[in-house]
């Protein structure tokens, strides 16, 4: 038996030669032992993932120590802050924001936290203010971060602390195309950095469209963030939803399709395309106002490491964020944006394109989040030991490229190997 290795504090696994081979008769093929149900599978490493990265405490901390506190997030689309002090809060890796425009027309964002002793600054989801004030002290706020009013503010005098020194805690924030991120981490690289190009298959879309948001809803499901990311980077699985089967499969060459991966662990796929009255009882998108540069049955999307994705079809565009709530409960929020100032028609166009596939009843999402709850089942105990990402299509058809992209990206931020994060 050889020596266990050891790369940087991980032992790999040691591989038997117990594999059958593929080329085995049927009649010598079998349901597996427990010994090689357990044992390593004869892949590359980078090849399948270790069940413990959906289940492990210490993996989920480290998570949002690494990688969660320290990339860029999609927070809001603008038209989500139009007018002059709108906001909306949120959270991102447990940090608690606020999103507002000011008077100058700026968005900035603030954490969440009074300056004074910790209280929650702003409860709402969204509004219109000029300043926030915190209820438990009546320090106030506006929407430059400024600490502008202290109740008695004299009985600090001679301590240090005045309004002058007692602001929000500013969180770095940039608009692309009008989608609005942030990032925890002032030493971060600038977002065009981390995008590293990978919007870039909606460069002739998007900056030529003035777009709203008229859809978003919330969803919690029961299964860790990474099980349903990893929903949208498979496209193996456009098996299980009908609606893809007939709409999207059969509608144009596995070949035509081109699946990118970045360094950044971003994902862009592109080329595919979609029949839509090959659905029963719907109809084609022939002639329907679609988006600037897009036709009706195009389809393509950016899965952007960690967990945000924006999609387009033709007609309608989605923009998704998935955040970890706990290290078998995630966050799902989802957007649908059209072209702003469009007729009453277009919109109701559009609504129903996006509910089609994408609203809380629509064929794709909501599957989506049944797939990941069902891999949360059996992972998120123990009894599932790794899945195998080991489809490779060259960048083509339903290859399993975006799925090692994103996940040697979590490696790198993570410091652990995918296939064996652990030393268990
Ligand atoms: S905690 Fe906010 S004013 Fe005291
Ligand atoms: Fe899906």
């Amino acid at each position: 038996m050889p020596a266990a290795i050891t790369v940087r504090g991980f032992r790999a696994p040691v591989i038997d030669s117990w594999w059958i081979s593929c080329e085995t008769r049927e009649d010598t093929m079998s349901s597996r032992s427990a010994e090689t149900w357990e044992q390593t599978p004869p892949l590359p490493e980078g090849h399948y993932v270790s069940g413990r990265v959906y289940n492990d405490e210490e993996i989920f901390s480290d998570e949002r120590e690494h990688i969660f506190k320290k990339i860029w997030h999609f927070v809001c689309h603008e038209s989500e802050v139009a007018e002059t002090f709108d906001f909306r809060t949120t959270e991102r890796a447990d940090v608690p924001l606020i999103v507002t425009r000011g008077e100058d027309g700026r968005i900035r964002t603030f954490i969440n936290v009074c300056s004074h002793r910790g209280a929650r600054v702003v409860m709402e989801p969204g509004g219109n203010a000029r300043t926030h004030t915190c209820f438990y002290h009546h320090w106030t706020y506006d929407t430059r971060g400024s600490c502008v009013s202290m109740p008695r503010s004299d009985g600090y005098d001679g301590t240090g602390v005045c309004k002058e020194n007692m602001g929000l805690r500013e969180v770095k924030t940039e608009v692309k195309w009008g989608f609005v991120f942030v990032n925890l981490d002032d030493e971060s690289p600038p977002l065009d950095e981390y995008l590293d190009g990978a919007l870039d298959i909606f460069d002739q879309v998007l900056p030529k469209a003035e777009l709203e948001v008229f859809h978003y809803h919330r969803a919690e499901i029961d299964a860790n963030w990474k099980a349903y990311q990893e929903t949208i980077v498979d496209l193996y699985h456009e098996f299980m939803h009908v609606i893809l089967r007939d709409t999207q499969m059969p509608a144009a060459s596995m070949d035509d399709r081109e699946m990118r991966t970045y360094a950044n662990g971003h994902v862009t796929i592109a080329g595919l395309k979609a029949d839509y009255d090959k659905y029963e009882g719907w109809t084609d998108r022939n002639g329907a106002s679609c988006f600037p540069g897009l036709d009706p049955d195009d389809a393509r999307f950016a899965p952007l490491f960690p967990a945000q994705t924006f999609i387009t079809r033709g007609t309608v565009m989605r923009v998704d964020t998935v955040q970890p709530i706990t290290a078998h409960k995630c966050l799902i929020e989802s957007r649908g944006l059209g072209l702003k100032g469009e007729s009453e028609e277009d919109r109701m166009m559009r609504i129903d394109h996006h509910n089609e596939y994408w609203g809380p009843f629509g064929r794709n999402v909501t599957e989506d989040a049944f797939a990941a709850e069902g891999c949360e089942f059996s992972f998120g105990k123990g009894a599932a030991l790794r899945g195998i990402i080991a489809r490779d299509e060259g960048g083509k058809g339903q290859c399993d490229s975006g799925l090692r992209g994103f996940w040697t990206e979590w490696s790198r931020r993570m410091g652990r190997p995918f296939s064996h994060p652990t030393n268990d």
